[in-house]
């Protein structure tokens, strides 16, 4: 179970990294046919990798912290929330709606504050698992804490 959530983490990290690193690099440097093409692999196959690996992270880290108590879990468990809910009400309807705006070639201003949204919304969410993942490294004893 604790390897299962490691790395489902780590695949969620990953992915959730590469679309917001590569959302940026094409829309700032490439052309249309380039977004639109982006647009579609993080909706498919993109979003059927990360949205399994994402739920798959917080039930195996809810499951292997049954019966343990302490600060950090307690800290990881209050941000997961965050996490889901910004995936499911902002990265995931973005998704959807870039993809079908960039298919159909409309680059308009809705187009780019959705992008806009989407961009903060991931680096937030990255932020979180960052954060998450460290504290992980330090309930494994992988990374000590300086005092
Ligand atoms: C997106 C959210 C999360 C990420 C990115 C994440 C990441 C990680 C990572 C990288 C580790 C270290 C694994 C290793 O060293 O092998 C870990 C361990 C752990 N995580 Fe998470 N985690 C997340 C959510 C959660 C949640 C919601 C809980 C529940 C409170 C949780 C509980 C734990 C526990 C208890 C460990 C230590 C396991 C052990 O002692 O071996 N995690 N996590």
């Amino acid at each position: 179970m604790k390897k299962l959530h490691a790395f489902a983490s780590i695949i969620s990290f990953l992915c959730i990294s590469s679309f917001l690193i590569s959302t940026i690099i094409v829309d700032l440097f490439c052309s249309y046919e380039t977004i639109a093409i982006l647009k579609s692999l993080i909706v498919l196959p993109g979003l059927i990798v990360l949205i399994p690996a994402i739920a798959l992270t917080g039930a195996t880290g809810f499951r292997i912290s049954r019966g343990r108590k302490g600060k950090i879990i307690e800290k990881k468990k209050k941000r997961m929330p965050f996490i889901a809910l910004i995936g499911i009400l902002i990265m995931i309807p973005s998704a959807i709606l870039l993809n079908m705006w960039a298919s159909a070639g409309e680059f308009g201003t809705k187009f780019w504050w959705v992008q806009l949204i989407e961009v903060v919304g991931g680096g937030v969410n990255l932020f979180l698992m960052s954060i998450n993942m460290k504290d992980g490294f330090v309930l494994t004893g992988k990374l000590k804490l300086k005092r």
